[in-house]
């Protein structure tokens, strides 16, 4: 039986109170939970890296209540950003600017850049509304593995290490923001999410690039491991599932497009999710934790169609099947 935890909360001015006093407060936003600190509070920024076990070169988003507030964190902010963020927020784009020279370089990892998103999720938006200033928030999940898209998911991974988690339901998107660096000449996609490379694109009229490789992944041509079960995951093209799952004999579980074929045997659980990207993104990370308790030998997950509206989803499959 899972027991309630007793850090999920609605209570909005405790937060408040623990933030100022700098511990930490998971909260939701409509992409994934967030493990939140006070932005201006050096020692709790540390306890946010701590608490995740994240390498402090990976530098953190800083959450703001709207887009008058990015002159506080940014320089230089160039003509697409204010259109962006007119068009896109409150919403799951990340904005990648000059860092304002009063911003600790705890947040950034050392670099002259600062992320930076207005979340659009109305606890939220009244937490930072309060709160009056940014929070750092990273995913609240352990570096690496798989982002909480529940209160509960945030409570598995870090009940010790927050002092409340503000239950938001949920999340709608259900995959993280899309990031888009616009201290380039082109702006870039480092991050695929919800929002697309064609809609932004389209929302600026100019070209965009695409490259993931300068964000996340260190060694050229090869994925992170990341957003990842513990339990090994295999990704496997529709036309060879029924192949492999014959010849393998080792417990395993399944998330496809298909309906269970006869010759899986009943114990074996056959999850068949949704073939809407929208609907497929918002489960995603549930499924995962769920497939992950059953503790088998491995998840196999057919691989979803490679257009554009997939991409997101197909970068995270990818990389939570990246051997450790
Ligand atoms: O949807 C989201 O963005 C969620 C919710 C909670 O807002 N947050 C999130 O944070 O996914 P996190 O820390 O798990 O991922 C942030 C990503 C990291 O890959 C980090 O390297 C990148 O953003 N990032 C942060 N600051 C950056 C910067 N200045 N330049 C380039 N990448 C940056
Ligand atoms: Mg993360």
């Amino acid at each position: 039986m899972i027991k309630a935890n007793n850090k999920i909360t609605k209570n909005i001015p405790a937060a408040i109170e623990f933030l100022n006093n700098g511990e930490l407060v998971s909260f939701p936003t409509e992409t994934v939970y967030g493990l939140g600190a006070d932005a201006r509070n050096p020692i709790a920024i540390n306890k946010v890296f701590q608490a995740k076990g994240r390498p402090a070169d990976h530098p953190l988003i800083v959450h703001i209540h709207d887009a008058e507030q990015l002159n506080f964190w940014a320089i230089n902010i160039p003509p697409a950003a204010w259109t962006l963020a007119k068009y896109f927020w409150p919403g799951p784009l990340t904005l990648v600017l000059n860092k304002h020279p009063n911003v600790s370089e705890l947040i950034t990892g050392g670099q002259d850049t600062i992320a930076l998103r207005v979340p659009n999720h109305p606890l939220a938006l009244e937490l930072l509304h309060r709160f009056g200033s940014g929070l750092v928030g990273p995913s609240a999940n352990i570096y690496g593995h798989v982002s909480p898209t529940t209160a509960e998911h945030v409570a598995a991974d870090l009940s010790n290490s927050v002092a409340a988690i503000l239950d938001g339901g949920a999340c709608d998107v259900g995959i993280e923001s899309t990031i888009v660096c616009l201290t380039t000449t082109t702006p870039t996609i480092m991050r695929q999410g919800q929002i697309s490379a064609e809609q932004i694109s389209q929302v600026l009229g100019c070209d965009v690039i695409i490259n993931i490789a300068s964000n996340n992944i260190r060694v050229s041509g090869t994925h992170e491991s990341h957003y990842a079960p513990s339990t090994p995951v295999n990704l496997i093209a529709s036309n060879n599932l029924i192949i492999f799952l014959q010849k393998l004999n080792k417990p395993y579980s399944v998330i496809s497009f298909q309906d269970k074929p006869i010759f899986v045997p009943d114990n074996i659980y056959w999850q068949k999710t949704s073939d809407n990207p929208q609907i497929y993104a918002h489960d995603l990370y549930a499924n995962l934790r769920a497939h992950d308790q059953l503790n088998n030998d491995l998840i196999i997950i057919e691989q979803p169609p490679t257009n554009q509206a997939w991409a997101a989803i197909n970068d995270r499959l990818t990389r939570a099947s990246v051997k450790k």
